[in-house]
């Protein structure tokens, strides 16, 4: 499967803008909320959390660009994704995007009792199950490990039908903020 990379916010957005009418499976057997609606929310989510930390509102934003990348690839929608905004909106991003399929399979380790939708408790199998013990102890060992349950909270959170989110147009600014900050820190690095 060759690999998407978008590699400026106009493409960003279209690729977001891209997932309206556009569902975790092809046969909308899955969550309720189309792909553009539940990346509007779980952003939304994490901005009222986490107010200022912009990087870990846009991972929330653009976290299942893999399902729109690749139709019904749950086992790699995250890596997918995360190749995609790499460049653009950098390491952390990334890294938070990745790391929430397996912070899916870390809380169902930790936390089994806890609500997934159908949907995510059917994809969970194929991403693995929940953790064993020395994933989890592998998993609380990583620093953005914190970051990634909060945006994997906020993820299994925010697929309510009929919730009004705000528009996609408000987080461009906020898109072109990460993404200036991580031009600048490469130009400073180089
Ligand atoms: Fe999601």
């Amino acid at each position: 499967m060759e690999r998407v990379e978008l590699r400026t916010v106009e493409e960003l957005m279209a690729a977001l803008r891209a997932c309206r009418g556009v569902w975790d499976t092809p046969d909308r057997s899955g969550d309720p909320v189309d792909l553009h609606d539940h990346a509007l929310q779980t952003a939304a989510l994490l901005r009222r959390g986490h107010p200022s930390d912009k990087e870990l509102q846009v991972a929330g934003l653009v976290h299942d660009l893999g399902l729109l990348l690749c139709p019904g690839d749950d086992a790699g929608h995250a890596d997918r994704a995360a190749d995609a905004v790499r460049g653009l909106l950098g390491e952390r991003v990334a890294r938070l995007v990745r790391l929430h399929v397996p912070a899916k399979r870390y809380l169902s380790a930790v936390e089994p009792g806890r609500g997934l939708s159908a949907q995510s408790a059917l994809t969970l199998g194929a991403q693995g199950g929940p953790m064993e013990p020395h994933e989890v102890a592998a998993f609380e060992a990583d620093p953005h490990a914190e970051d990634a349950v909060t945006l994997r909270q906020a993820d299994d959170a925010g697929k309510v039908v009929g919730l009004d989110a705000g528009i996609l147009e408000d987080w461009r600014p906020v898109l072109e903020l990460v993404a200036a900050g991580i031009r600048s820190t490469a130009a400073y690095s180089s």
